[in-house]
Order: C-alpha cells, then structure tokens, then sequence
C-alpha cells in the first residue's frame, strides 16, 4: 500500500528574519535541493511525498493531510530544545515520524548534557567544563591547549581556528566572545589533537543497525590556517573538492572500536533511524578515539552530506539510503513500507488527497501548492447520463457526465471557491493560491442548471449564498462573478437573449 508521507524540513529560505541574531544563525538548515531529492526517492518507491515547511502551521495542516508519516529533517529555529519542538508536535497528533523523538533530540541538541550521558555508560569523552559567564574559575584539572565552542550549534556554527586556545587570556577573550554572540552556556573541552572520523547508522538498535563505513575528513590537505579542526570556513565553502576517505585508513581494532562506540552513543542517547557519531583520534595517545559529538539529525543532501558519502562508498545509493531511514522508521511503527509502483493517484499525481475526518465527512485536500490558472485534478466521463445526478456536469440539454476518478465526489462545494471547471481541458484548475494543506473546493452550480440534490449551505464565506439548487436559480450577475462549464455558460446565454 502506497504510504502517504510528509518530508518536514526548516529551509533556509524560509528562516524566519529576527533582529539582533548572530548571521550564522540559519547555517544548519536545509536547501529544497535536499527535500526535493527525498520527496523524489519516496515517490520513485511508490509512496504519496510532499514537503511541508516544519513550522507552526503542521498544528492545522497535518490534521488535514493525515500522513501516515513524516520524514523529519527540522531543525527548528530558536530555543535551547529547537529540534525537538516538531518531533512534539507530531507525538501530540500522534502521527509517526522518523529519526530521533523528543528526548533524544533535546538532548543531543546540548552537547555538555549528552557528554554527561556517555560518559556515564563509560564512552570515552573529552575532558570539559560548561562556562555561563567567562570569569568562572577554570577546573583544575584541565589542561591547555582547550577548544571553545557553543553547546547547541551544529554545522560547526562557532568554530574557527581561533576555537583552540592555549592560554588563560585567549580562553576567557573566547569564551566572552561566544557567550555574547551565541547567548548559550560555552563547551570548553580538552583539545583533542589528531585525525577526525565519522560514522553514519541507518536502522535500529533492536532490529537492523547498519553502521556505514568511518568516513575521514582529510584535515591535512585543508590551509594550515584551519588548525586541523573541521571548521564552519570548511563546511560552507568546501571549494571544488572535499577532501575525505571512506572507508577511513583504520587499523581492524580501531575499526571495530569505533564502529561498536558508534552503536552504544546511537543506542544509549536514543538515537532511532539514522544518526552520526563524531569521533576525535587522539594523536597523542595511539590514535585512542574520543567521541565529540552525536547528530541524531544529521545532513542528509545528496552527495554532499558525510552520510551520504559514506552510503556512497559503501555501494548504497541515495535512494537506499533514504529508504532505509524510512523502512526502519515504518517498522518501528508497524507501517507496510513495500515498495510500489509510483503512485498514480488518479484525481492528480498524489497532488491532491481524500480526507476524512472523525464524523465522515469527506474532503479533497491539496498535498502540494497551487497557483491560480495550475491544473490541479484532471476528471473524465465515467459514464453519461440523461438527467443531472448527484456528482454529475452537465454537457447537454438532457446529457450529464458522471465524473472520474471517484475521488473528485469527494470535492465538496464552496460559495467562494478555491478551484473551478475547465470544461475544454477537461481538468479542474485554481482560481486562487492554495498551499498544501489547503481544502479544493468549488462552486456547484457552476456545473448544473438544476441540480439533483439542493442543500443549504454552510461554507461560512462571507459571499455564502445560503440554498444552493443550481445556476437556473441563481441572478445572472452573481453568476457573472463565477467560472463556469460550458454548458451553463451557453444556457446564460440563451437566457440573457
Ligand atoms: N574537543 C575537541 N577537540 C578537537 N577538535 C574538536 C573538539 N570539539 C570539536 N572539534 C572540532 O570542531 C568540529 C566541530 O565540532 P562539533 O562536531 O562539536 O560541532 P558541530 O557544529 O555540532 O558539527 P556538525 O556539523 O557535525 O553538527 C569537529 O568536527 C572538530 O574538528
Ligand atoms: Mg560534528
């Protein structure tokens, strides 16, 4: 069964414009390059797939568009628990989702919390201390050279060569200098000198967890000016090549270590779907690895995100990649993820869906936007008939169609409508801007001189006509302001002669 999925992502095009924010602020959300490749490999497996931005409005559009479930990427925009605000969402409307839920994103959202998680289940950290102003006394115990950066950033927001500091002065300068621009507490860690490692996992702890291949990001071959450290300059200007290697050069033990240190952090911080591990080889210390951090979101763009690299050399296509997040996150929640053919959906390409609610009425809802003039379902003949029926356009003096596909009855009629009739392109098209979410409705009488089915109408637009019965019964004005099918228009005609 094609399942209906919603792909939930913050774009960048979309972020919000608030005054007085750092300007690196939007750096870790998501191009539509990315949504639109997920949305294509859903389709391309046969499931329903639209974008909708993760914000606010989900509250009103997902009860609409009942997916049966969203393929989260969102972010989020403020606030010390940002990607946990639409996983919430989705838990109080109790539609499924994919990747981690609310707690494993709020933690892993906070590095010094999540440290203090793994290193409780015994992984291997830095050494740190959480600074809320820059004069607190420095531990002890740790010891120079330290790396500075904000404890809710990803996208290495924050992180330059000026993170490593090796002196009293220079980690205070740094540390004030983060706590103002970031307004969050600051990570100071032990600096961990020496090569850098990640590792992607797909599936479930208690079901199938593939770990991907380590991917090494090949530091070396970056300015000596980056320090060694994977920095933002690194991330968002990669040039024409980035310089990487997977499988990374591991001896088989390390190999092993990492991979099983990347399993316990995914299991233990509750990582489910897809995650990423971040590791640290401790030059100084035999190339021991030091967990830096857990993504439970992590990039996911085609050919470009570590993890898709990594999927990539490991012989999985993007495709697979994607679908097996998506098949891990539909087992976990019992949903059939069987591959089908690409969904036709006959009332238009699974741009438009039936929906019904609790007391069964039915409606047919957009799935993704329109703009006036845009087919939005094409319909033909099921049959003709001699006298107007219940979901019939008339075409002829005694001659109604009966229109298909089935799922157009389902459009319900609206005195200010958001689609109408093309009788000569056999499609319905909008008359207004319609977003996804957004309910197709049109003007019955536009397509029956005398309807078979009168009815009092309730559609609460401010143009609401009350009785509707068909356009034989209506002033030729008020038809005027209407489109309408041939056949009425011709009928208009004759009675204006
Ligand atoms: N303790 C450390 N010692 C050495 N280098 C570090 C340390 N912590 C972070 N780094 C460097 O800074 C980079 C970014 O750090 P981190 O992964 O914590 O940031 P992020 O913004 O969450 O990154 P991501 O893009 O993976 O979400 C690391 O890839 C690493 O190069
Ligand atoms: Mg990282």
């Amino acid at each position: 069964m094609p399942l209906t999925v919603a792909v939930l992502a913050n774009l960048e095009k979309n972020a919000p414009q608030i005054d007085g924010l750092h300007p690196d602020a939007w750096d870790e959300l998501d191009s539509e390059r990315t949504t639109d490749a997920i949305v294509a490999v859903l389709q391309n497996a046969g499931h329903r797939a639209f974008f909708l931005e993760g914000d606010l409005s989900l509250v009103d559009k997902l009860p609409a568009l009942r997916p049966d479930i969203c393929f989260n990427l969102c972010e989020g925009h403020l606030g010390p628990s940002r990607e946990s605000h639409v996983p919430a969402i989705l838990e109080m409307l109790r539609i499924p989702y994919t990747a981690g839920g609310v707690l494993c994103q709020a933690l892993t959202l906070d590095k010094p919390l999540t440290q203090r998680v793994l290193a409780s289940h015994g992984v291997r950290v830095p050494d740190f201390q959480v600074f809320h102003n820059a004069d607190q006394p420095l531990d002890p115990t740790l010891r120079y050279p330290l790396f500075v950066k904000p404890s809710r950033e990803g996208s290495s927001i924050g992180i330059d060569a000026a993170s490593i500091v090796r002196d009293e002065e220079e980690l205070r300068r740094r540390v004030a200098d983060q706590l103002e621009h970031y307004r969050q507490p600051i990570l100071v860690e032990r600096f961990i000198r020496g090569r850098e490692v990640t590792v992607g996992l797909i599936g479930n702890v208690d079901d199938t967890l593939t770990v991907l291949p380590p991917l090494e990001v090949d530091l070396h071959s970056y300015p000596g000016g980056e320090c060694g450290i994977y920095t933002s300059q690194i991330k968002h200007d990669p040039g024409d090549t980035y310089y990487y290697t997977c499988p990374a050069p591991l001896t088989p033990e390390l190999e092993r270590e990492i991979r099983e240190l990347a399993v316990t952090v995914f299991g233990e911080t509750g990582c489910r779907d897809v995650a990423r591990v971040d590791f640290r080889l401790d030059a100084d210390d035999s190339d021991r690895p030091y967990v830096i951090e857990v993504n439970a979101l992590p990039g996911i763009s085609p050919g470009w995100s570590d993890l898709a690299l990594a999927a990539e050399a490991s012989g999985m296509a993007y495709d697979d990649l994607i679908l097996g997040v998506f098949d891990a996150a539909c087992r976990r929640h019992g949903l059939d993820p069987a591959r089908q053919q690409p969904a036709s959906d006959t009332s238009g390409d699974g741009r438009v869906r039936v929906v019904s609610d609790a007391e069964g009425h039915h409606g047919l809802f957009a799935l993704v936007p329109f703009e006036p003039g845009d087919i939005v379902a094409p319909y033909s003949a099921a049959c003709r008939l001699p006298e107007a029926e219940r979901y019939t356009v008339q075409v002829g003096e005694c001659e109604h169609i009966l229109m298909e596909p089935e799922s157009l009855r389902f459009i319900n009629h609206s005195c200010d409508p958001s689609i109408a009739l093309d009788t000569a392109a056999m499609a319905f098209r909008a008359v207004k801007p319609i977003q996804p979410g957004g309910e197709l409705t049109f003007f019955y009488p536009s397509t029956e001189w005398a309807m078979a089915e009168p009815f009092e109408c309730w559609c609460g637009s401010p143009r609401c006509l009350g009785r509707i019965s068909g356009a034989g019964d209506l002033p030729l004005e008020l038809l005027a302001g209407y489109d309408l099918a041939d056949h009425i228009k011709a009928l208009l005609r004759d009675a204006q002669r």
